[in-house]
């Protein structure tokens, strides 16, 4: 039999973690709504901050990295489950990561099925990483569920350097969320958006500076409840227990780690690391 904690569907190693991956903080967006349906479950955090803007990577070098990062640490931290709370990693990557994975896989998809049955005016915008807005994958979706309606995309990568900024107290200009709005307010039937999509797990970080930004009558939309209802389905029945404090590894220590001890203490990572 194999060693491998999910060897046995029904029941994996009851100490056997959840293993949510990002480039960087964005995951916790993530991470939050997993902890109110699975509160016991033991977690492992990993930012892949040395990679850290995925956005403006190739699709080949984030596949890549991704892959690689994964079937390491899949290998040594044994979890019975890996999210990736990452859309430019999920779109580029998934199905070659789910090919040389055991573990069962959940991605992150662009919430774009869920905001064409919220507008009113048929106007979505979609805010993600210059590298997510360009994949097939949200041609595709857009294609499925919002073939009938108005889906504006815009690259920002500054959010992403935003919410990094934010989460370990630095100053965010303003100006940042103002310029991602104006974007998508300025292309064709932008002024009428009443839903955005927040398409990279970065963003729900700043939503609050961006609903400033937008003005009133705008909603948003992420993916994370989705997928914490997807890791939940996937995991019923199972057994929890926690032998040791939540981990955060990241892939380059240093003071950039060092600032978001606050933060990762606050969403339960209270062990901090290098991979
Ligand atoms: N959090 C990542 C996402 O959801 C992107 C951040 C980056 O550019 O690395 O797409």
């Amino acid at each position: 039999m194999s060693s491998h904690p999910f060897s046995d569907q029904a029941q994996p190693d009851p100490a056997a973690p959840l293993l949510l991956f990002d480039s960087g903080v964005g995951g916790l967006s993530v991470l939050r709504k997993v902890r109110e349906r699975l509160p016991q479950a033991p977690v492992i955090y990993v930012a892949d901050n040395a990679g850290l803007p995925y956005g403006a990577k190739s699709e080949a070098q984030i596949a890549a990295r991704v892959s690689g990062l994964l079937g390491r640490l899949t290998e040594r931290l044994k979890p019975r489950l890996v999210c990736i709370a990452c859309n430019t990693a999920s779109t580029i990557a998934l199905a070659s990561v789910r090919e040389v994975l055991e573990v069962p896989i959940v991605g992150t998809v662009p919430a774009i099925k869920p905001a064409s049955a919220m507008t009113r005016t048929g106007a979505i915008g979609l805010l993600g990483t210059a590298a997510t807005i360009r994949q097939g994958y949200v041609d595709r979706l857009e294609a499925e569920f919002a073939a009938d309606k108005h889906l504006l995309r815009h690259g920002a990568p500054e959010l992403v350097a935003a919410a990094e900024a934010k989460l370990r107290g630095q100053p965010v200009d303003p100006a940042v969320f103002e310029r991602a709005a104006r974007s998508l307010r300025e292309q064709p039937h932008g002024e009428s958006i009443d839903t955005v999509v927040l398409a990279c797990t970065h963003f729900p970080l700043v939503q609050d500076e961006l609903a400033q930004a937008f003005g009133p009558g705008v909603s948003f939309i992420d993916g994370s409840d989705g997928i914490a209802r997807r890791i939940d389905a996937l995991t019923q029945h199972q057994d929890w227990r926690k032998t040791r404090p939540d981990r955060a590894l990241f892939t380059r220590g240093g003071i950039e780690v060092d600032q978001l001890g606050a933060v990762l203490e606050a969403h339960g990572l209270t062990d901090i690391g290098v991979v």
